[in-house]
């Protein structure tokens, strides 16, 4: 099966417990490199800021928690996880002039220069191509305008690295069975960190894609990365 259709049906499948079993997960630490990252985005007061591959929308709620005059758009290509986010928009959001797009990271229908800013959380592991994904951000960004990424990441210390895999392969897929309802689920996203460019080959992608200014941060013991770029 191809990866995106593969990707599409695996969020569909968790996304009515896809929240409560992140925030198990994480014990609600993911909070904080959340805040970080939006911190890190730092858009104009009233601009508009995509969240991409928004899932239920926690950026996008963490987005106007910190600056309620922002527009923004989540786009994502799992339509249950965006009746997720439009039900949290109803109770998290009421009034705040905020959007929900189905559509394709690789192939995003916003105009060029459209937005002044924008984000992707723990999202980056299932695009099929880094690079394409990285200059359609740059595109819809005007000129100058940021674009931060929030992943997973490969801690450089092996102890701590270790530690983290051990979490990660084991403990994750066994309470995302449990409470996510899809072991299988929760076994793919581990694997996909397994492939992914560590921080300094990620921080080379976005160069490559044009991005000015590249820099990241490890928060989390190394094993979160926030990549900041200007457009
Ligand atoms: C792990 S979730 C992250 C959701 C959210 N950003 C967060 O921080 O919780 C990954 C999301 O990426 C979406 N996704 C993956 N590939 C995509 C693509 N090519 N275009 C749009 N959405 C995509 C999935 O549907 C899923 O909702």
């Amino acid at each position: 099966m191809e990866k995106s259709v593969y990707v599409r049906e695996m969020f569909a499948s968790i996304a009515p417990r896809y929240d409560a079993t992140n925030r198990l997960l994480t014990g609600g630490v993911d909070e904080r490199w959340r805040r970080r990252a939006v911190r890190e985005l730092a858009p104009p007061s009233g601009g508009r800021v995509l969240d991409l591959c928004c899932g239920t929308g926690d950026l996008t709620f963490h987005l106007l928690r910190k600056d309620p005059s922002l527009h923004v758009v989540g786009l994502d290509f799992c339509a249950p996880m965006l009746d997720g986010a439009k039900a949290r928009a109803l109770k998290e959001a009421p009034g705040a002039d905020v959007q929900f797009v189905e559509g394709d990271a690789l192939a995003l229908p916003f105009e060029d220069g459209s937005f002044e800013g924008a984000i992707m959380g723990f999202s980056m592991r299932n695009v099929v191509d880094i690079v394409a994904t990285l200059r359609e951000a740059r595109r819809v960004l005007r000129p100058g305008t940021r674009f931060v990424n929030l992943d997973v990441s490969k801690a450089p210390n092996p102890f701590f690295r270790r530690a983290f895999d051990l979490y990660f392969y084991n403990v994750v897929p066994l309470v995302g069975g449990l409470v996510g309802g899809s072991k299988s689920a929760y076994r793919y996203l581990p694997n996909s960190l397994t492939n992914f460019p560590n921080a300094d080959e990620l921080a080379a992608r976005f160069s490559e894609a044009g991005f000015n200014g590249v820099r990241y941060l490890r928060m989390g013991g190394g094993a979160i990365a926030i990549h900041v770029g200007s457009a």
